[in-house]
């Protein structure tokens, strides 16, 4: 069996918290979810701490107040946590939908541990090892904060513990910061709210931050982020830059203006309207252009209504567009509109592997000439970030192979026949939840998996492989008797591609169908989920996530989007006047990510 170590001791970790400020609603877990992903996808194992529901405190303490009329302080920390423990099961399943590996955790089952005042506690303990454990098969852990446990049960931390909670994580870790997301973009002089004077502090040092941010963090997360050397920073969602509190210089920072940029998406199907709904809950960020679709009678009376539709490249494509998104598929149109969005100077994100297969190296020189971004990260894994991955081993990496379950489709069609369904009814069942190509064939015969697997090998070795060299084996040579034997003898099948680099940088790349021992790891892979294996000489690197469907993908290209979106915020251009200079243009500054 294949040797894989798991991840967690060689991943960097990131706290992130998110107030009430952020939580006003149900709809406000997916912007969450796009602002963790952001994360995860850049390798970062996250703790997610999480506020209650805007309101929620305060209703819950003033319903124990009505109750108990002040009995028991105790018996009312345990009902105000509720808010926090409901918050944080939200939190998981917008993660899941996202397709984001989680595990959501009360308190008791880290030991984490508080003492003193049941209703303004201090953090005291936490069993490292186990947050730790759970890391192997999470990419996120989402725990409330607020509140910890003694011997007699839960106590709360006070007015805004939850910060404290995000402080004494990130201690325990050894996180590079706990990173506190607001509903301001840092610590300002004063209230920028009341004061349009007031201007934000790129850095502060605790005792300033103390001062100036009039609670804004709590005072007892500051303190103890000052006695325990923990960097803070002050955000907000989708933001690049912070406040950063430290035992560091007080620096104010330039003033920033952003304005939206316009967005033509190709394509409402199972992606795009996915897409399309996460770029409508972002109007101070995106605007959207008349949405390319082939039927727009069709779509019309079932999308939100701030959408319109049209079947004429020339309006979804006018002229003021900053980015467009493709999400039509094959390559016909597909490909002559992704490579005329380059030219006529607007970025260009895509989830269509087959486009990105045959035309990268074309694509990513109109983009390098333009000055432009090309993103697709959606075209592999879906919401699995196997190519942010492979990028973050850099140009002079020293991957050996890449194997991987890189078609949804397939896995879900596989994982069926394992269970002993019939192979027309999975087939019509992955067409239904909108994971398979628009003719399934090109799933089925490997077809999807060798454009995938050709991006891969772009990305391991630099190298673009023919795609006529790609061998591939057909799910159509699957009889039910070698399933059956399979079964017998406890093995699974699935669908493997595999790219590796010999000596004299030749690569092979092929697509199969392997039956594998249950023990290995894509052999658990349910549904649609994708599994990479990374081989380096130091060992193997497992991710998985979800390989296909609307949320997975649209949260992956939303990502892209928002990559773009920030690298614009300092340096716009209109797109005509990005056209004109794109001869003297060089790629865009990349601001820091984080
Ligand atoms: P769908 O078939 O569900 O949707 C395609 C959309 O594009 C439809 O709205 C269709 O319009 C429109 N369209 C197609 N051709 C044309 C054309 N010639 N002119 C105008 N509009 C057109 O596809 P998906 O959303 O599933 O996939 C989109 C892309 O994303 C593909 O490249 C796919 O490989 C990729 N992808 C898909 C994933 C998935 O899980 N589905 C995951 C990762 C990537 P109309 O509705 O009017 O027919
Ligand atoms: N049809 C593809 C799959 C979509 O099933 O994997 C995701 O790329």
């Amino acid at each position: 069996m294949t040797q894989y170590q798991p991840s967690s001791q060689a991943h960097r970790f990131s706290v992130l918290k998110f107030g009430s400020s952020v939580l006003r609603n149900a709809d406000d877990y997916a912007r969450v979810a796009h602002e963790i992903y952001r994360h995860t996808r850049t390798g970062e194992k996250v703790v997610a701490v999480v506020s209650a529901l805007d309101g929620e405190t305060d209703a819950l303490f003033a319903m124990g107040d009505q109750v108990g009329q002040g009995s028991s302080d105790r018996v009312l920390a345990r009902l105000v946590r509720c808010g926090e423990l409901k918050s944080a099961a939200l939190m998981g399943l917008a993660l899941e939908r996202s397709g984001v590996p989680v595990a959501v955790l009360d308190p008791h089952e880290m030991d984490l541990v508080a003492s003193g005042d049941p209703l303004d506690a201090n953090l005291s303990g936490l069993n490292r090892d186990k947050v730790l454990a759970r890391f192997d098969q999470a990419d996120v852990i989402v725990a409330p904060g607020f509140f910890g446990e003694d011997e007699d049960g839960p106590i709360t931390l006070g007015r805004g513990g939850t910060d404290l909670t995000a402080v004494m994580f990130a201690h325990w870790l050894g996180a590079e910061r706990a990173r506190l997301i607001k509903d301001v973009d840092g610590v300002y002089s004063d209230d920028p709210a009341k004061n349009p004077e007031a201007h934000r502090f790129d850095s502060l040092d605790y005792e300033a931050a103390r001062k100036v941010s009039h609670g804004l963090v709590q005072d007892k997360a500051i303190s103890r982020a000052k006695a325990l050397d923990v960097v803070v920073e002050v955000a907000s969602l989708g933001k690049a830059y912070a406040t950063r509190i430290a035992a560091s210089a007080e620096k104010p920072a330039a003033a920033r203006s952003e304005r939206p940029l316009r967005v033509a998406v190709l394509g409402h199907g199972a992606v795009g309207a996915g897409l399309c709904q996460h770029l409508l809950a972002h109007p101070n960020r995106f605007q959207l252009s008349p949405v390319l679709v082939r039927d727009p009678a069709k779509h019309s009376p079932i999308a939100d209504a701030r959408l319109k539709f049209t079947q004429d490249p020339a309006e979804a494509l006018r002229d003021d567009v900053d980015i467009v998104v493709e999400a039509l598929g094959g390559t016909g149109v597909a490909r002559s509109l992704s490579q005329s969005a380059l030219r006529e100077g607007r970025h260009l994100v895509t989830a269509n592997k087959a486009v990105i297969a045959l035309d990268l190296e074309l694509l990513s020189g109109l983009a390098l000439e333009n000055g432009l971004e090309l993103r697709y990260s959606a075209a592999v894994g879906g919401g699995t970030p196997i190519l942010e991955h492979l990028d973050e081993l850099g140009p002079t990496s020293d991957v050996l192979a890449v194997e991987g379950v890189m078609n949804g489709t397939c896995n879900f069609i596989l994982d069926a026949l394992d269970r002993g369904e019939l192979f027309a009814d999975a087939v019509a069942e992955a067409q239904r939840l909108g994971f398979a190509e628009a003719d399934p064939s090109t799933d089925l015969d490997g077809d999807d998996a060798a454009d995938k697997l050709a991006i891969i090998c772009h990305h391991a070795f630099g190298v673009m492989p023919d795609l006529r060299d790609i061998a591939r084996e057909s799910l159509s040579a699957l009889s039910p008797e070698r399933i059956e034997a399979a079964r017998e003898a406890d093995l699974v099948f699935k669908q493997v591609g595999r790219c590796a680099a010999d000596n004299s940088g030749r690569v092979e790349a092929r697509v199969e169908l392997r039956a594998l021992p249950r023990s290995h790891p894509f052999a658990s892979l349910r549904n649609e989920a994708n599994g990479f294996l990374i081989h380096r000489a130091q060992g193997a690197t497992y991710i998985k996530g979800k390989g296909a469907g609307r949320w997975p993908t649209a949260e992956a290209m939303f990502a892209d989007l928002m990559d773009v979106q920030r690298n614009q915020a300092c340096t716009r251009k209109s797109a005509r006047t990005r056209q004109k200079t794109a001869s003297q243009a060089q790629r865009m500054p990349q601001e820091s990510m984080i």
